[in-house]
Protein backbone atom coordinates (compact mmCIF):
# COMPACT_ATOMS: atom_id res chain seq x y z
CA UNK A 1 0.00 0.00 0.00
CA UNK A 2 1.39 3.69 -0.87
CA UNK A 3 0.76 6.59 1.48
CA UNK A 4 -0.45 9.97 -0.10
CA UNK A 5 2.79 11.07 -1.17
CA UNK A 6 3.51 7.92 -2.71
CA UNK A 7 5.95 5.51 0.13
CA UNK A 8 5.32 2.47 0.97
CA UNK A 9 2.99 2.00 4.09
CA UNK A 10 2.80 -1.75 5.74
CA UNK A 11 1.11 -2.37 8.47
CA UNK A 12 -0.08 1.28 9.11
CA UNK A 13 3.61 2.43 9.22
CA UNK A 14 4.94 4.71 7.07
CA UNK A 15 8.54 2.89 5.98
CA UNK A 16 10.58 6.16 5.99
CA UNK A 17 9.77 6.63 9.57
CA UNK A 18 10.86 2.96 10.07
CA UNK A 19 13.92 3.59 8.33
CA UNK A 20 14.31 7.04 10.22
CA UNK A 21 14.02 4.98 13.58
CA UNK A 22 14.89 1.49 12.87
CA UNK A 23 18.09 2.24 11.04
CA UNK A 24 18.15 -0.20 7.51
CA UNK A 25 18.37 -2.91 6.27
CA UNK A 26 15.39 -3.47 8.25
CA UNK A 27 13.19 -6.81 7.77
CA UNK A 28 9.59 -5.67 8.57
CA UNK A 29 7.35 -8.12 9.37
CA UNK A 30 3.20 -7.49 9.37
CA UNK A 31 1.54 -8.94 12.00
CA UNK A 32 -1.65 -9.31 10.45
CA UNK A 33 -0.91 -11.07 7.71
CA UNK A 34 1.29 -13.33 9.63
CA UNK A 35 -1.62 -14.46 11.65
CA UNK A 36 -4.45 -14.57 8.62
CA UNK A 37 -2.19 -16.90 6.95
CA UNK A 38 -1.63 -18.72 10.42
CA UNK A 39 -5.63 -19.06 11.00
CA UNK A 40 -6.32 -20.03 7.45
CA UNK A 41 -3.73 -22.70 7.44
CA UNK A 42 -5.69 -23.98 10.87
CA UNK A 43 -8.58 -23.86 9.71
CA UNK A 44 -8.16 -24.83 5.66
CA UNK A 45 -5.87 -27.81 6.70
CA UNK A 46 -8.77 -28.85 9.75
CA UNK A 47 -11.96 -28.73 7.44
CA UNK A 48 -11.68 -31.52 5.04
CA UNK A 49 -12.90 -35.39 5.70
CA UNK A 50 -8.50 -35.99 6.40
CA UNK A 51 -8.90 -33.02 9.08
CA UNK A 52 -4.95 -31.81 10.02
CA UNK A 53 -3.06 -30.06 12.48
CA UNK A 54 -0.74 -27.50 11.57
CA UNK A 55 2.66 -26.97 12.86
CA UNK A 56 4.26 -23.83 12.05
CA UNK A 57 8.11 -24.87 10.42
CA UNK A 58 9.79 -22.53 13.03
CA UNK A 59 12.83 -23.23 10.87
CA UNK A 60 11.82 -20.72 8.01
CA UNK A 61 11.70 -17.90 11.02
CA UNK A 62 11.44 -18.05 14.77
CA UNK A 63 11.24 -15.34 17.77
CA UNK A 64 9.53 -15.64 20.87
CA UNK A 65 7.05 -13.86 19.47
CA UNK A 66 6.40 -15.72 16.57
CA UNK A 67 5.81 -18.87 18.62
CA UNK A 68 3.58 -16.28 20.67
CA UNK A 69 1.33 -15.46 17.40
CA UNK A 70 1.85 -19.26 16.56
CA UNK A 71 0.43 -20.46 19.74
CA UNK A 72 -2.52 -17.58 19.54
CA UNK A 73 -3.44 -18.81 16.35
CA UNK A 74 -4.03 -22.46 17.50
CA UNK A 75 -1.28 -23.98 15.73
CA UNK A 76 1.60 -26.61 16.94
CA UNK A 77 5.42 -25.63 16.00
CA UNK A 78 7.91 -28.01 14.53
CA UNK A 79 11.51 -27.16 15.51
CA UNK A 80 14.72 -28.74 14.01
CA UNK A 81 17.22 -28.23 16.41
CA UNK A 82 17.70 -27.52 20.53
CA UNK A 83 18.15 -23.86 19.86
CA UNK A 84 14.65 -23.53 18.35
CA UNK A 85 13.10 -25.53 20.78
CA UNK A 86 14.63 -23.22 23.17
CA UNK A 87 13.48 -20.27 21.92
CA UNK A 88 9.49 -21.79 21.77
CA UNK A 89 10.00 -22.84 25.24
CA UNK A 90 11.57 -19.13 26.31
CA UNK A 91 7.97 -17.62 24.90
CA UNK A 92 5.95 -20.41 26.77
CA UNK A 93 4.97 -22.41 24.19
CA UNK A 94 3.31 -25.73 25.60
CA UNK A 95 5.64 -28.30 24.62
CA UNK A 96 3.16 -30.73 23.79
CA UNK A 97 1.97 -28.88 21.05
CA UNK A 98 6.04 -29.45 19.25
CA UNK A 99 7.05 -31.53 17.23
CA UNK A 100 11.02 -32.25 16.77
CA UNK A 101 12.83 -32.51 14.12
CA UNK A 102 16.24 -33.18 12.80
CA UNK A 103 19.12 -35.99 11.00
CA UNK A 104 21.45 -35.48 14.03
CA UNK A 105 19.88 -34.59 16.97
CA UNK A 106 22.07 -34.77 20.16
CA UNK A 107 21.41 -36.90 23.17
CA UNK A 108 21.06 -33.32 25.14
CA UNK A 109 18.47 -31.93 22.63
CA UNK A 110 16.41 -35.88 23.00
CA UNK A 111 17.03 -35.12 26.75
CA UNK A 112 15.76 -31.90 26.98
CA UNK A 113 12.80 -32.71 24.45
CA UNK A 114 11.84 -35.29 26.75
CA UNK A 115 12.49 -33.58 30.15
CA UNK A 116 10.19 -31.15 28.77
CA UNK A 117 7.37 -32.95 27.58
CA UNK A 118 7.74 -32.54 23.48
CA UNK A 119 4.36 -33.98 21.59
CA UNK A 120 6.26 -35.77 18.64
CA UNK A 121 10.26 -36.67 17.90
CA UNK A 122 10.47 -37.87 14.55
CA UNK A 123 12.98 -40.57 14.46
CA UNK A 124 15.02 -40.08 11.56
CA UNK A 125 17.41 -43.06 11.43
CA UNK A 126 17.59 -46.59 12.93
CA UNK A 127 20.67 -45.23 15.41
CA UNK A 128 18.24 -42.99 16.94
CA UNK A 129 15.67 -45.67 17.77
CA UNK A 130 18.05 -46.48 20.25
CA UNK A 131 19.02 -43.25 21.22
CA UNK A 132 15.78 -41.57 21.93
CA UNK A 133 14.84 -44.97 24.12
CA UNK A 134 17.64 -44.84 25.79
CA UNK A 135 16.96 -41.14 27.04
CA UNK A 136 13.28 -41.70 27.69
CA UNK A 137 14.22 -45.19 29.90
CA UNK A 138 16.26 -43.00 31.52
CA UNK A 139 13.89 -40.37 32.46
CA UNK A 140 11.40 -42.26 32.79
CA UNK A 141 8.60 -41.73 30.29
CA UNK A 142 7.29 -42.61 27.09
CA UNK A 143 8.57 -40.90 23.92
CA UNK A 144 6.16 -41.14 21.34
CA UNK A 145 7.63 -41.06 18.28
CA UNK A 146 6.98 -40.96 13.83
CA UNK A 147 9.02 -42.42 11.88
CA UNK A 148 10.32 -40.02 8.43
CA UNK A 149 10.32 -42.06 5.84
CA UNK A 150 11.97 -41.22 2.38
CA UNK A 151 9.27 -41.91 -0.56
CA UNK A 152 11.40 -41.23 -3.46
CA UNK A 153 9.33 -38.26 -4.39
CA UNK A 154 10.89 -34.74 -4.76
CA UNK A 155 9.20 -31.74 -5.40
CA UNK A 156 10.04 -28.15 -5.93
CA UNK A 157 7.44 -25.37 -7.36
CA UNK A 158 4.79 -27.69 -9.94
CA UNK A 159 7.82 -30.14 -10.59
CA UNK A 160 8.09 -33.27 -8.93
CA UNK A 161 9.85 -36.31 -9.58
CA UNK A 162 9.77 -39.73 -8.11
CA UNK A 163 11.97 -42.06 -8.29
CA UNK A 164 12.62 -45.57 -6.92
CA UNK A 165 15.84 -45.06 -4.66
CA UNK A 166 16.55 -42.05 -2.13
CA UNK A 167 19.60 -40.52 -1.92
CA UNK A 168 20.06 -37.99 0.70
CA UNK A 169 20.98 -37.87 4.35
CA UNK A 170 16.88 -37.45 5.88
CA UNK A 171 14.14 -40.57 6.98
CA UNK A 172 14.21 -43.96 6.64
CA UNK A 173 13.74 -45.29 2.97
CA UNK A 174 10.50 -46.74 1.73
CA UNK A 175 12.26 -48.93 -0.90
CA UNK A 176 14.58 -50.56 0.97
CA UNK A 177 12.44 -51.45 3.97
CA UNK A 178 14.09 -49.18 6.31
CA UNK A 179 11.10 -47.43 7.12
CA UNK A 180 8.99 -50.91 7.62
CA UNK A 181 12.31 -52.09 9.60
CA UNK A 182 12.01 -49.14 12.17
CA UNK A 183 8.59 -49.77 13.11
CA UNK A 184 8.97 -53.06 14.14
CA UNK A 185 12.09 -51.80 16.32
CA UNK A 186 9.94 -48.80 17.95
CA UNK A 187 7.18 -51.01 18.63
CA UNK A 188 9.44 -53.52 20.11
CA UNK A 189 10.65 -50.67 22.70
CA UNK A 190 8.78 -50.01 25.53
CA UNK A 191 9.72 -46.67 26.26
CA UNK A 192 8.52 -45.53 22.78
CA UNK A 193 5.19 -45.59 21.84
CA UNK A 194 4.64 -45.55 17.86
CA UNK A 195 2.89 -42.43 16.87
CA UNK A 196 2.59 -42.95 13.06
CA UNK A 197 4.47 -41.49 9.65
CA UNK A 198 5.99 -38.72 8.75
CA UNK A 199 7.18 -37.76 5.11
CA UNK A 200 8.37 -34.54 3.80
CA UNK A 201 9.12 -33.98 0.08
CA UNK A 202 10.39 -30.70 -0.98
CA UNK A 203 9.68 -26.54 -0.82
CA UNK A 204 8.19 -24.23 -3.06
CA UNK A 205 5.40 -26.47 -4.14
CA UNK A 206 2.69 -25.00 -6.03
CA UNK A 207 0.36 -28.07 -6.18
CA UNK A 208 -0.80 -30.91 -4.57
CA UNK A 209 0.84 -33.80 -7.68
CA UNK A 210 3.54 -34.35 -5.53
CA UNK A 211 1.83 -34.66 -2.62
CA UNK A 212 -0.60 -37.32 -4.19
CA UNK A 213 2.34 -40.05 -5.20
CA UNK A 214 3.89 -39.03 -1.62
CA UNK A 215 0.47 -39.98 -0.19
CA UNK A 216 0.09 -42.83 -2.22
CA UNK A 217 3.35 -44.64 -1.30
CA UNK A 218 3.21 -43.76 2.75
CA UNK A 219 -0.38 -44.89 3.09
CA UNK A 220 0.66 -48.26 1.42
CA UNK A 221 3.61 -48.69 4.00
CA UNK A 222 0.45 -47.71 6.45
CA UNK A 223 -1.63 -51.04 5.12
CA UNK A 224 1.23 -53.53 5.26
CA UNK A 225 1.78 -52.30 8.72
CA UNK A 226 -2.30 -52.10 9.36
CA UNK A 227 -2.12 -55.89 8.03
CA UNK A 228 0.66 -56.60 10.86
CA UNK A 229 -1.45 -55.30 13.86
CA UNK A 230 0.52 -51.89 14.16
CA UNK A 231 -1.95 -49.02 14.29
CA UNK A 232 -1.28 -45.81 11.94
CA UNK A 233 -2.42 -42.94 14.46
CA UNK A 234 -0.79 -40.05 12.53
CA UNK A 235 -0.22 -39.11 9.05
CA UNK A 236 2.45 -35.77 8.86
CA UNK A 237 3.16 -34.89 4.96
CA UNK A 238 5.31 -32.32 6.40
CA UNK A 239 5.71 -28.44 4.09
CA UNK A 240 7.20 -27.08 1.29
CA UNK A 241 3.32 -25.04 0.33
CA UNK A 242 5.28 -22.16 -2.00
CA UNK A 243 4.66 -18.96 -2.27
CA UNK A 244 4.67 -16.45 -4.95
CA UNK A 245 7.77 -14.48 -4.92
CA UNK A 246 7.54 -12.88 -8.36
CA UNK A 247 4.16 -12.33 -10.92
CA UNK A 248 6.18 -15.79 -12.20
CA UNK A 249 5.24 -18.16 -9.63
CA UNK A 250 1.58 -19.04 -9.43
CA UNK A 251 0.76 -21.20 -6.36
CA UNK A 252 -2.37 -22.73 -5.52
CA UNK A 253 -4.34 -20.75 -2.73
CA UNK A 254 -3.98 -22.16 1.21
CA UNK A 255 -7.77 -23.66 0.88
CA UNK A 256 -7.61 -24.86 -2.76
CA UNK A 257 -4.30 -26.98 -1.56
CA UNK A 258 -5.37 -27.88 1.21
CA UNK A 259 -8.73 -29.35 -0.58
CA UNK A 260 -6.47 -30.83 -2.86
CA UNK A 261 -4.44 -32.67 -0.36
CA UNK A 262 -7.52 -33.99 1.69
CA UNK A 263 -9.11 -35.50 -1.40
CA UNK A 264 -5.56 -37.42 -2.37
CA UNK A 265 -5.52 -38.72 1.12
CA UNK A 266 -9.26 -39.38 1.55
CA UNK A 267 -8.81 -41.89 -1.63
CA UNK A 268 -5.36 -43.60 -0.86
CA UNK A 269 -7.23 -44.37 2.06
CA UNK A 270 -9.99 -45.41 0.95
CA UNK A 271 -7.91 -47.73 -1.99
CA UNK A 272 -5.61 -49.23 0.94
CA UNK A 273 -8.42 -50.14 3.13
CA UNK A 274 -7.40 -48.49 6.17
CA UNK A 275 -9.21 -45.46 8.40
CA UNK A 276 -7.84 -41.78 7.77
CA UNK A 277 -5.36 -41.08 10.43
CA UNK A 278 -4.87 -38.03 12.36
CA UNK A 279 -3.22 -35.93 9.69
CA UNK A 280 -0.41 -33.44 10.35
CA UNK A 281 1.26 -30.69 8.03
CA UNK A 282 4.37 -28.57 8.78
CA UNK A 283 4.03 -25.29 6.52
CA UNK A 284 6.68 -22.57 7.23
CA UNK A 285 7.41 -20.15 4.03
CA UNK A 286 3.96 -20.08 3.04
CA UNK A 287 3.15 -18.50 6.53
CA UNK A 288 5.99 -15.68 7.19
CA UNK A 289 7.41 -15.41 3.90
CA UNK A 290 4.48 -13.20 2.14
CA UNK A 291 4.15 -11.78 5.69
CA UNK A 292 8.22 -10.21 5.41
CA UNK A 293 9.55 -7.35 3.18
CA UNK A 294 13.47 -5.87 3.80
CA UNK A 295 14.06 -2.61 3.65
CA UNK A 296 17.47 -1.35 2.33
CA UNK A 297 18.98 2.13 2.00
CA UNK A 298 20.31 2.51 -2.09
CA UNK A 299 23.99 3.47 -1.46
CA UNK A 300 26.21 3.44 -4.70
CA UNK A 301 24.14 3.62 -8.29
CA UNK A 302 26.57 2.13 -11.18
CA UNK A 303 25.81 1.73 -14.92
CA UNK A 304 27.80 -0.98 -16.69
CA UNK A 305 27.90 -1.02 -19.68
CA UNK A 306 27.38 -4.30 -20.96
CA UNK A 307 27.29 -3.64 -24.78
CA UNK A 308 26.94 -0.91 -26.91
CA UNK A 309 23.01 -0.45 -26.34
CA UNK A 310 22.71 -2.72 -23.15
CA UNK A 311 23.52 -0.60 -19.38
CA UNK A 312 22.73 -2.60 -16.21
CA UNK A 313 22.87 -0.73 -13.39
CA UNK A 314 24.46 -2.25 -10.20
CA UNK A 315 22.29 -1.00 -7.43
CA UNK A 316 24.58 -1.52 -4.01
CA UNK A 317 22.34 -1.59 -0.81
CA UNK A 318 23.46 -1.65 2.83
CA UNK A 319 22.77 -5.35 3.32
CA UNK A 320 22.99 -8.18 1.02
CA UNK A 321 24.08 -12.02 1.41
CA UNK A 322 24.09 -11.82 4.80
CA UNK A 323 20.86 -10.97 5.12
CA UNK A 324 19.36 -12.83 2.00
CA UNK A 325 21.64 -15.90 1.17
CA UNK A 326 18.96 -17.28 -0.89
CA UNK A 327 19.70 -15.57 -4.09
CA UNK A 328 23.54 -17.08 -3.75
CA UNK A 329 22.60 -20.22 -2.90
CA UNK A 330 19.75 -20.99 -4.47
CA UNK A 331 19.17 -18.50 -7.88
CA UNK A 332 15.99 -17.18 -5.88
CA UNK A 333 14.25 -14.53 -7.58
CA UNK A 334 12.60 -11.59 -5.63
CA UNK A 335 10.43 -8.54 -6.25
CA UNK A 336 11.63 -5.06 -5.46
CA UNK A 337 9.93 -1.96 -5.74
CA UNK A 338 11.15 1.90 -4.76
CA UNK A 339 9.67 2.30 -1.68
CA UNK A 340 10.39 5.91 -0.40
CA UNK A 341 9.12 7.77 -2.54
CA UNK A 342 6.70 7.05 -6.38
CA UNK A 343 8.56 7.39 -9.39
CA UNK A 344 7.36 8.08 -12.68
CA UNK A 345 10.77 7.73 -14.42
CA UNK A 346 11.37 5.37 -17.19
CA UNK A 347 12.25 1.77 -16.01
CA UNK A 348 16.06 0.68 -15.96
CA UNK A 349 17.69 -2.59 -15.75
CA UNK A 350 19.35 -3.19 -12.43
CA UNK A 351 20.86 -5.65 -10.25
CA UNK A 352 20.71 -5.10 -6.63
CA UNK A 353 23.64 -5.91 -4.28
CA UNK A 354 25.12 -5.78 -1.28
CA UNK A 355 28.17 -4.10 0.26
CA UNK A 356 29.88 -7.88 0.92
CA UNK A 357 33.20 -8.25 -0.43
CA UNK A 358 31.60 -10.94 -2.93
CA UNK A 359 30.77 -10.64 -6.64
CA UNK A 360 27.76 -13.27 -5.72
CA UNK A 361 27.06 -11.03 -3.51
CA UNK A 362 23.22 -10.58 -5.34
CA UNK A 363 20.10 -9.80 -3.75
CA UNK A 364 18.07 -9.53 -6.47
CA UNK A 365 19.54 -10.74 -10.06
CA UNK A 366 17.52 -8.88 -12.87
CA UNK A 367 15.19 -5.80 -11.37
CA UNK A 368 13.35 -3.00 -12.96
CA UNK A 369 13.87 0.29 -10.95
CA UNK A 370 13.19 3.90 -11.97
CA UNK A 371 15.86 5.47 -13.73
CA UNK A 372 15.89 8.47 -11.54
CA UNK A 373 16.98 6.10 -8.36
CA UNK A 374 19.38 7.96 -6.46
CA UNK A 375 21.57 7.03 -3.66
CA UNK A 376 19.50 7.57 -0.17
CA UNK A 377 16.39 6.07 -1.84
CA UNK A 378 14.79 2.99 0.09
CA UNK A 379 14.19 -0.04 -1.76
CA UNK A 380 11.59 -2.88 -0.34
CA UNK A 381 12.47 -6.72 -1.10
CA UNK A 382 9.00 -8.52 -1.34
CA UNK A 383 8.48 -11.98 0.35
CA UNK A 384 11.70 -12.47 2.42
CA UNK A 385 9.41 -13.41 5.97
CA UNK A 386 11.37 -16.61 5.59
CA UNK A 387 14.49 -18.62 5.44
CA UNK A 388 16.21 -14.62 5.20
CA UNK A 389 16.76 -13.07 9.23
CA UNK A 390 16.40 -17.30 9.88
CA UNK A 391 19.63 -17.78 7.62
CA UNK A 392 21.26 -14.48 7.97
CA UNK A 393 25.25 -13.96 8.85
CA UNK A 394 27.98 -11.83 9.96
CA UNK A 395 29.79 -12.06 7.12
CA UNK A 396 32.36 -9.14 6.91
CA UNK A 397 30.71 -8.47 10.46
CA UNK A 398 27.93 -6.74 9.59
CA UNK A 399 25.61 -6.62 12.13
CA UNK A 400 22.49 -8.63 11.41
CA UNK A 401 19.27 -6.13 10.64
CA UNK A 402 16.20 -6.12 13.05
CA UNK A 403 13.38 -7.26 12.74
CA UNK A 404 10.31 -5.24 13.23
CA UNK A 405 7.03 -6.20 13.69
CA UNK A 406 4.24 -3.55 12.33
CA UNK A 407 0.35 -3.66 13.16
CA UNK A 408 -2.24 -0.53 13.08
CA UNK A 409 0.80 2.29 12.70
CA UNK A 410 2.83 0.50 15.79
CA UNK A 411 5.75 -1.40 14.97
CA UNK A 412 7.32 -3.52 17.90
CA UNK A 413 10.75 -5.39 18.23
CA UNK A 414 10.91 -9.32 17.51
CA UNK A 415 14.44 -9.18 17.36
CA UNK A 416 16.69 -5.93 17.72
CA UNK A 417 19.87 -4.75 15.17
CA UNK A 418 22.98 -6.40 16.37
CA UNK A 419 25.56 -3.18 17.33
CA UNK A 420 29.17 -3.38 17.16
CA UNK A 421 29.54 -4.99 20.72
CA UNK A 422 27.67 -7.46 19.69
CA UNK A 423 29.94 -8.59 16.96
CA UNK A 424 32.57 -8.96 19.36
CA UNK A 425 31.59 -10.28 22.60
CA UNK A 426 32.47 -13.65 21.23
CA UNK A 427 35.69 -12.25 20.93
CA UNK A 428 37.64 -12.10 24.17
CA UNK A 429 40.76 -9.82 23.05
CA UNK A 430 38.51 -6.88 22.20
CA UNK A 431 36.80 -7.41 26.11
CA UNK A 432 38.48 -4.80 28.07
CA UNK A 433 40.27 -6.47 30.41
CA UNK A 434 40.12 -10.00 29.75
CA UNK A 435 42.68 -12.99 28.80
CA UNK A 436 41.86 -15.25 25.86
CA UNK A 437 44.15 -18.12 27.52
CA UNK A 438 43.68 -20.07 30.06
CA UNK A 439 44.86 -23.57 31.70
CA UNK A 440 43.30 -26.65 29.41
N1 LIG B 1 9.00 -29.82 7.61
C1 LIG B 1 10.21 -30.36 7.33
C2 LIG B 1 10.51 -31.70 7.82
C3 LIG B 1 11.15 -29.63 6.58
O1 LIG B 1 12.33 -30.17 6.31
C4 LIG B 1 10.82 -28.32 6.13
C5 LIG B 1 11.79 -27.54 5.37
C6 LIG B 1 9.56 -27.81 6.45
C7 LIG B 1 8.68 -28.58 7.18
C8 LIG B 1 9.12 -26.43 6.04
O2 LIG B 1 9.14 -26.23 4.67
P1 LIG B 1 8.47 -24.90 4.04
O3 LIG B 1 6.97 -25.02 4.23
O4 LIG B 1 8.98 -23.72 4.78
O5 LIG B 1 8.91 -24.92 2.64
N2 LIG B 1 16.30 -22.79 3.20
C9 LIG B 1 15.46 -23.20 2.09
C10 LIG B 1 14.32 -24.06 2.54
C11 LIG B 1 14.77 -25.29 3.25
C12 LIG B 1 13.61 -26.04 3.79
C13 LIG B 1 14.04 -27.22 4.54
N3 LIG B 1 12.98 -27.91 5.17
C14 LIG B 1 14.96 -21.95 1.37
O6 LIG B 1 15.35 -20.86 1.74
O7 LIG B 1 14.21 -22.04 0.41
Amino acid sequence: MRGPDGSLVVGGCDVRDLARVHGTPLFILDEVDFRTRAAAFRTSYAAGDAPATVYYAAKAFLATRIAEWVEQEGLGIDVASGGELAVALAAGFPPARIILHGNNKSVAEIERALSVGVGLIVIDSLVEIERVAEVATRLGVTANVLVRVTVGVEAHTHEFIATAHEDQKFGLSLSNGEAATAVGLIVDRPSLHFAGLHSHIGSQIFDASGFEVAAARIVDLAADLAADGVVIERLDLGGGMGIAYTSHDDPLDVADMAAAIDRIVVKSCERAGIPVPQMAFEPGRAIVGPAGITLYEVGTVKPVQLDHDLVRTFVSVDGGMSDNIRTALYDADYTVVLASRESTAEPMLCRVVGKHCESGDVVVRDAWLPADLNPGDLIAVAGTGAYCRSMASQYNYLPRPAVMAVREGLASTVLRRETEADLMSLDPGAQPGQSSSAPI
